[in-house]
């Protein structure tokens, strides 16, 4: 698993990710036993939905009996813990996906089942009768019981992950910023046909683990979401061993190959926050300076807050490059004979600078997001 972390970096629930591409829940049909199957190829799940109190096991009834498939249990504690020890040996990091209609509802279930597991709350569902139980879609109608749901959870010690759908809050950077704001540590995103542009905007809003999740069927799709600001991407309807077996291997062979599995594109090109980590001094009209107001950072305290974050670090080399610094260079995929002269004089390999760049961009999201105010909506 020590590679597993040297090749992405990811935690959650305090494990290691073994690979950023896992399952999202599909009620009725998502369980420990289906994830298990697939789990040679898999980071993470959320299995369920499941409804865990007296209005959403009514209206999962009712779903169940219009002809849905929908996991209906009179005891879903029974059931949950029973489902979460299937996970014991495996090391794919189990998270369970739960339609409650208050945060009482969501405390009691973290209070029986433990730390062991993300409690993912289903912001998600659109089924009428479970809206009306005052769950799914329900709450990214009402954002502040939302935000109530998640403190409860995270009363309880519990990692938190927030299932929504893109489009239907009334601003999806608002609830972003403040899930992220009540404690949460997921936001697990179903894109519908918003694409990426949707996703670089809640990026650049709040620090959050990020899921994409929405057809993402294919590898090109899937560098797609991770180069937008996604750390990781989940699938449901086409989550078949074979389908999940090969984006797994293709990130794997992409991650040892260019040392950073979720690079953003140049500031330039689209990419989001996390590119200034490749942005150059602020020295002429370019995407950085409305970025950089924006955030509500001066020009001096972005080139301090590059310079600091390199001292003593490989990066802080480049007298020959354009700045003086490789902490302004561009991505390796710019073809630059001052950045690879540079690399080739310190023995770094292009795969270590970008490795380097990535803990430079992790600064660079701490900082932006811990010591200025966030009201990006880039
Ligand atoms: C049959 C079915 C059941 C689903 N049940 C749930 C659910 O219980 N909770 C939830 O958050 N999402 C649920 N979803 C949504 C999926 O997790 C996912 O967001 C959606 O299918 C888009 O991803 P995909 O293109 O990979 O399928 C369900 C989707 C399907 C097709
Ligand atoms: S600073 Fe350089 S990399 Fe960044 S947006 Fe401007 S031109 Fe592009
Ligand atoms: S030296 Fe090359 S990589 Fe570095 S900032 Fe200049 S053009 Fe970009």
């Amino acid at each position: 698993m020590m590679h597993a972390f040297e090749r992405f970096g990811l935690l959650i629930n305090d494990r290691v990710v073994r690979t950023p591409v896992g399952i999202a829940s599909m009620s009725g049909i998502v369980d420990a036993e289906y994830a298990l199957r697939r789990a040679g190829h898999i980071g993470f799940v959320f299995i369920g939905g499941y409804s865990i109190d007296t209005a959403t096991m009514a209206a999962a009834r009712s779903m169940a009996e219009s002809g849905r498939k929908e996991f209906v249990f009179a005891n879903p504690v029974e059931e949950l813990t029973s489902q979460v020890a299937k996970f014991e040996k495996s090391d794919v990091i189990p998270g369970i996906n739960l339609r409650g209609s208050s945060p009482a509802s969501f405390r009691a279930i973290a209070r029986a089942i433990g730390d062991s597991v993300v409690y993912e709350i289903d912001a998600h569902c659109r089924q009428p009768a479970m809206i009306e139980a005052g769950s799914g879609e329900y709450f990214l109608r009402h954002p502040d019981e939302l935000v109530l749901a998640v403190r409860a959870l995270k009363e309880e010690g519990v990692t938190v992950s927030v299932k929504i759908r893109a489009g239907v809050a009334d601003d999806d950077r608002k609830i972003a910023e403040a899930l992220w704001k009540a404690g949460a540590d997921i936001l697990h995103i179903d894109l519908m046909d918003f694409g990426s542009a949707k996703l670089r905007q809640i990026r650049n809003s709040c620090p959050l683990m990020l899921i994409a999740n929405n057809s993402i069927n294919t590898f090109d799709r899937m560098r797609e979401m991770l180069s937008h600001g996604a750390d990781l991407v989940s699938l449901a309807r086409q989550s078949d061993e074979q389908t999940l077996a090969g984006l797994d291997a293709s990130i794997a062979r992409y991650a040892d190959e260019e040392g950073w599995y979720n690079s953003p594109k140049q500031l330039c090109r689209g990419g989001d926050i996390r590119s200034l980590t490749f942005c150059c001094m602020p020295v002429k009209e370019c995407p950085l300076i409305p970025t950089l107001n924006r955030i509500g950072m001066p020009k001096d305290a972005y080139i301090r807050m590059k310079m600091d974050s390199v001292r003593g670090t490989p990066l802080e080399e480049g007298k020959q490059t354009c700045f003086g610094s490789l902490c302004w260079c561009c991505k390796t995929s710019s073809p630059c004979m001052f950045r690879d002269m540079t690399l080739k004089q310190a023995g770094i390999s292009k795969k270590e600078y970008m490795r380097l760049k990535r803990e430079l961009s992790d600064t660079i999201m701490g900082r932006v997001f811990h010591d200025v105010s966030s009201d990006e909506s880039g």
